[in-house]
């Protein structure tokens, strides 16, 4: 049958008749939203790169998290501004395990996902050990998993590893399991990809690499294979959830590895992601609402099981409204 037979335009005619058929849901339930956290008082700074977010003192993180709980968004996820950097990312267990503790104490049904990572703590900026000026994998190894040891005695709910050493899974996993934290489980950025639109995250957690950039250790954007083979050693290495970053640019693999391996998938919308829509709304140019709708409902059609995205809050209200 085809046309005059076949009209799809039939199903389409009224608000009520298109959410009838209205394949992919859009909800609040499968939303993270990324928080900065930085030390002192009374603090809420605007990361100008990211209009209408902010870098939150402990107390002003708690209130803020507090309008999350009651729109109903179920996850945040911990970045730290530590107060100095060095070469070992001695703050990494500073600022975050405090954020944790004081949000689990007032949220328990709050799920808090600890990025782990080093770039924010590094004095140089990078997501691992440097010796030699290159980046050391299996150095790098043993503090990832300390940094996600001390998040899960703090009480975090998910650690979420997003540096990209090979192995890292497995370090963590074992040094979780070693601490009394079997149960705790690990998203990992398991497709983490050498993007340009990390450009406004970069300037919010101040983590610019020093010297080079992170292409010795984050993934080429022209690689799908390879992206199912992180993926599968992720997984092969304890992980319970995979994460591909950025969202856009890289749904095709979202597809892909939800149909191949059958595991909760997250995708993380990026600083750029944000920021570029952002700013042509603030031109007139787009309607930002329509726009955010739009790109998340596509995520989830692209298989995403949980979207991390800076809009969560705005979502989360415009669902409600
Ligand atoms: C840390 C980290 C980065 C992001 C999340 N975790 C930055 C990077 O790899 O440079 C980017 C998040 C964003 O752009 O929104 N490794």
């Amino acid at each position: 049958m085809s046309f005059p037979q076949q009209r799809l335009r039939r199903l389409r005619q009224t608000l009520a008749m298109r959410a009838l058929v209205r394949e992919t849901e859009l909800s609040t339930s499968h939303l993270v939203q990324p928080l900065f956290v930085r030390t002192g008082r009374r603090q809420r700074v605007p990361i100008t790169s990211l209009p209408g977010q902010y870098q939150f003192s402990v107390d002003e993180l708690l209130h803020e998290t507090g309008d999350l709980v009651r729109l109903g968004i179920p996850a945040v996820i911990l970045f730290g501004i530590p107060a100095h950097k060095d070469a070992q990312a001695s703050g990494a267990t500073g600022i975050v395990p405090q954020a944790i503790r004081v949000l689990k104490k007032e949220f328990p049904d709050l799920l808090v996902i600890a990025d782990v990572c080093l770039c924010e703590y590094m004095s140089h900026g990078h997501c691992g050990v440097v010796k030699n000026g290159r980046v050391d994998n299996d150095a790098t190894l043993p503090l990832l998993a300390k940094v996600a040891v001390a998040y899960a005695q703090a009480g975090a709910d998910f650690v979420a590893p997003s540096d990209m050493m090979d192995g890292r899974v497995a370090a963590i996993r074992a040094a979780l399991d070693r601490a009394g934290f079997p149960e705790t489980p690990i998203m990992s950025y398991a497709a983490k990809f050498a993007s340009a639109f990390y450009g406004p995250f970069r300037e919010a957690a101040g983590s610019a690499p020093q010297f080079g950039d992170r292409k010795t250790y984050q993934m080429d954007c022209a690689n799908a294979e390879e992206t199912l083979r992180e993926v599968a050693l992720d997984i092969a290495e304890g992980a319970d959830i995979v994460m591909i970053k950025p969202a856009l640019s890289y749904q095709d693999l979202v597809w892909r590895v939800k149909q191949q391996f059958h595991v909760p998938v997250a995708v993380y919308n990026v600083s750029g992601e944000y920021a570029m829509v952002k700013a042509a709304a603030r031109q007139g140019w787009l309607d930002e609402r329509a726009c955010v709708m739009e790109q998340l409902t596509g995520l989830r059609r692209a298989a995403a099981d949980i979207i991390l995205t800076y809009w969560a809050k705005d979502v989360a209200g415009w669902l409600r409204a």
